[in-house]
This record gives structure tokens, sequence and C-alpha cells, in this order.
């Protein structure tokens, strides 16, 4: 099980400082959400701030966008430095050609399904993409509860991926911890943000490696 620290979660006033913090925590990618205030009701950052702290880490950037129109973006997000970008199937792009646009920059591609999207809706990328992300809340704020109901989703596409023997990672966002990693695990789930359940940790190596335990 690989983690993702959401810096969602993090202390925005030293925002370098804290991805040089979970780098030496044991944190395996960055977690980085972009919302916009109109795909989800909330504004966070964008790809020049991704830019500045681009630079405190070599861990890979990932960058999961919640934002309209997410195929304009995707220049701006691979010149800030995104290693995987993942946007949603329900924003208003075409997803092949987001995907090739992002394959095209040699950065990987994902795409996230919301609670209510059903887990065959990337059914027919799958072949194209490197991840898919569920959401286990509904996307625009950290510090939610967990949805149990959506690894049945996970299950799913573990399944798809196994029997097309595709080479595509599964991503789980929205209140784990450790009260339900192990769930996430038995589903399916290979790599998993965590926001609240490292950033509120007193010490966050020890909340990471539990995580991974
Ligand atoms: C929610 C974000 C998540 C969130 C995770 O829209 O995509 O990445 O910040 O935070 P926790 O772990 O607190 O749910
Ligand atoms: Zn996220």
């Amino acid at each position: 099980m690989l983690i993702a620290p959401s810096l969602l979660s993090c202390d925005f006033s030293k925002f370098g400082a804290e991805i040089s913090r979970m780098d030496k925590a044991g944190a395996d990618y960055m977690h980085l959400d972009v919302m916009d205030g109109h795909f989800v009701p909330n504004i966070t950052f964008g790809a020049p701030v991704i830019k500045y702290v681009r630079s405190f880490t070599e861990k890979p950037f990932d960058v999961h966008l919640m934002i309209s129109e997410p195929f304009k973006y995707i220049d701006d997000f691979c010149d800030a430095g995104a290693d995987i970008i993942t946007f949603h199937i329900e924003s208003d792009s075409d997803p092949i050609k987001t995907i090739e646009k992002i394959k095209a920059r040699g950065v990987k591609a994902g795409i996230v399904i919301k609670p209510k999207t059903d887990a065959e809706a990337v059914f027919p990328y799958l072949d194209k993409l490197d991840m898919v992300l569920v959401m286990t809340v509904e996307p625009g704020f950290g510090g939610q509860s967990f949805m149990a109901d959506m690894l049945p989703k996970v299950k799913a596409l573990k399944e798809e991926i196994k029997r097309r023997n595709l080479n595509v990672l599964i991503e789980a966002d929205g209140g784990i911890s450790e009260s339900n990693i192990a769930q996430c695990i038995d589903a399916g789930v290979d790599v998993a943000v965590a926001g609240t359940a490292v950033f509120k940790a007193e010490n966050p190596a020890e909340a990471i490696a539990n995580l991974k335990k």
C-alpha cells in the first residue's frame, strides 16, 4: 500500500516545508487537491503554487483536479511538475482527449469518480489509464467520513483490471484512517490518500507507518 498525504490539511503558510516534512515522514506521493470553486464548492490553489513547491521533494506529485474543463489546464499542471494528473469523469472535458494530452507530456493519467458515479463508467478508458481514483467522500473538503459503500466499486475495478491484464493503480481518497485502511487493502486499493489521518497526528511518520501496516 502506498500512502499519499493530502496537502489540503497542511499549514499553507509553510507549504514547502510541509511537503519536506511529509517526504521525511515516509510519504510515497504528495497528493495535491486543486479546486476551482465551480466543479466543487471550495477553492484551493493552482499550477503556479504547485510550481513553487515542486523543489521541496523528489517524490511524485499526484495532482487531483477538481475543476471544470480540466483539458484547458493540462499543460499548466505538466509545466508545474505534476507526475500524475487525475481529472473527474463528471467534468466537462472529453476523457480521451484529456488522457492523450496528459500522456503526450510524459505524465501519468488517471480518472476520478465521485461517489454517485459507477465503476463501469471508467471501463471504456481503462486501457489508456495509469490510475483510477475512487472518491470515498464527496469531493470538496477534507475531514469527512469514509464511505465504506464505495469499496464494491474498488473491487469491481480491480477485477476488471486483472481480467484485462492491465497495469492500472487504484487510488482511494477521503476519510481514510487506521480504522478503515484494512478494508481498503482487501478491496484492492493500491494508493491511499490521507489528509486528516496524517496531518492531525502528533507524529506523521508513525501515522504513515501505521497506515502501511
Ligand atoms: C477531498 C480531497 C481529499 C481530502 C482528503 O475533496 O480530494 O484529498 O483532502 O482528506 P481526508 O483524508 O481528511 O478526507
Ligand atoms: Zn484528493
